[in-house]
């Protein structure tokens, strides 16, 4: 559930009129709802209810240092991938102690800054990853916590681009694998076994294969306890589908209650790290539709983001809804393709859509808080849209739109 209504056939996020904030701070705009972003993290939090656990919020999903600063303010936990993460976490007021720090390619560098800064864990995806941190935690004389990413070879049946925990994928370490790298581990003086890990793929609509891979894992941990191999935590990793169009995915309470009764027991810290699942319904792009253009056979509305914002339907055939912000009844409804000005075919919001618009109206493209902004970019020159955190009456700028002169910031003439 979430907090973008229709009150008198007019958009609101909480209490705030859409048509409001697109007046104000001009448009493409994303607008994120903190009563929305509260409610999902919650619901994680409460779901796991008296079984030990963090939520770590997967940065990756909107990394805006509002956004971190509503989820440090919950207590939460955080999910990096980069030094830039860890560093907005930071700036944003989270807690170190908290942070786990997934990803394939963590340079030296990254490795150092986040033993500095005393995260929480690093998890493992490769041996020569391993034996990069044992050097790195070495030359700091600091011991660096681990736990493993192994690969389940669950098929989670979500879109091959976001589907991590298949033998093919580059993610992780092969399960069976796990026990000689592990082995290895315990005999390196500056490594510390944590846990166990794995994050299966994203948009997973089913409880099913995250308790297969879970299922795993605890094989994994008993056969790890018989090598005299204790671990305290076991981290889930991400991927609970939302709502976008006809996808009925279970609630964040029943799959985190589905992984705590398999769990008990057990003396092992549950991790989740949800990106998707908290930021996609909290939030919102709108555009404002520029020209309504008709071809031979089609009706495009030519609206003023483009796949620089918003991505997902170019790059993944993703499914958002598209909706006006003043549902306006006098106006015939035609089937629409919803187009931005990048010169791409591909730049599209929305295609065969049913709306009742004309020229000067403003629609709202829902499920844009997660990988909405975090995968925009300046292609076409554009600069990048202005986000705004509404919090119930209250609006406030949370991102700047780009100017002109941030376009070409840090580049410079030949002399
Ligand atoms: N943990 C790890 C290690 C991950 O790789 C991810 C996402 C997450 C957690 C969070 O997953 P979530 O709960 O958000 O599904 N750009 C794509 C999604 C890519 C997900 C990458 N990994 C999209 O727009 O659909």
């Amino acid at each position: 559930m979430d907090f973008f209504n229709y009150k008198d056939n007019t958009l609101f996020a909480e209490n705030v009129a859409v048509s409001e904030l697109a007046k104000h701070y001009q448009t493409p705009l994303y607008v994120y709802s903190r009563a929305t972003i509260e409610r999902h993290w919650h619901a994680f939090n409460e779901a796991a209810g008296e079984h030990p656990h963090l939520v770590c919020y997967a940065v990756k999903a909107n990394s805006n240092l509002a956004v971190l600063n509503v989820m440090a303010r919950l207590g939460s936990g955080f999910d990096i991938v980069s030094k830039g993460e860890l560093a907005r976490v930071i700036e944003a007021g989270g807690d170190v102690s908290k942070v786990v720090f997934s990803g394939v390619g963590k340079k030296s560098d990254e490795i150092a800054y986040a033993l500095e800064k005393g995260i929480y864990c690093f998890n493992v995806e490769s041996e020569p990853e391993l034996e990069r941190i044992q050097r790195v935690a070495k030359s700091l004389d600091k011991v660096a916590p681990i736990s493993l990413r192994v690969n389940p070879d669950v098929d989670a049946g979500t879109h091959p681009y976001i589907s991590t925990g298949l033998k093919e994928n580059k993610f992780g370490v092969a399960i069976d694998d796990a026990l000689p790298i592990y082995l290895k581990a315990k005999q390196m003086s500056h490594i510390a076994i944590k846990g166990i890990d794995c994050h299966i793929g994203s948009q997973l609509t089913s409880v099913a294969p995250f308790i297969d891979a879970l299922d795993r894992l605890l094989i994994t941990i008993d056969t790890l306890a018989e090598q005299g191999i204790i671990l305290s935590h076991i981290d889930v990793g991400g991927g609970l589908g939302v709502h976008y169009k006809d996808e009925n995915p279970p609630l964040p309470r029943e799959y985190a209650t589905a992984i705590v009764e398999r769990l008990a027991g057990r003396k092992l810290t549950l991790l989740f790290e949800p990106g998707r699942a908290i930021m996609a319904n909290a939030g919102i792009l709108i555009t404002e539709v520029e020209f309504i253009k008709t071809n031979q056979d089609r009706h495009f509305a030519l609206v003023d983001a483009a796949m620089n914002d918003l991505i997902r339907p170019a790059l993944y055939q993703a499914w958002q809804n598209i909706i006006p912000v003043t549902v306006d009844h006098t106006l015939e409804s035609k089937v629409y393709d919803i187009v931005g000005p990048v010169c791409e075919t591909g730049d599209f919001l929305g295609k065969d859509r049913d709306l009742a618009i004309q020229a000067g109206d403003l629609l709202a493209v829902r499920s844009s808080g997660a990988y909405g902004f975090t995968m925009s970019s300046n292609y076409n020159s554009r600069p990048r849209a202005a986000e705004v955190m509404v919090d119930g009456e209250q609006h406030f700028l949370v991102r700047q739109r780009e100017s002109l002169a941030q376009l070409w910031q840090g580049e410079s003439l030949l002399p």
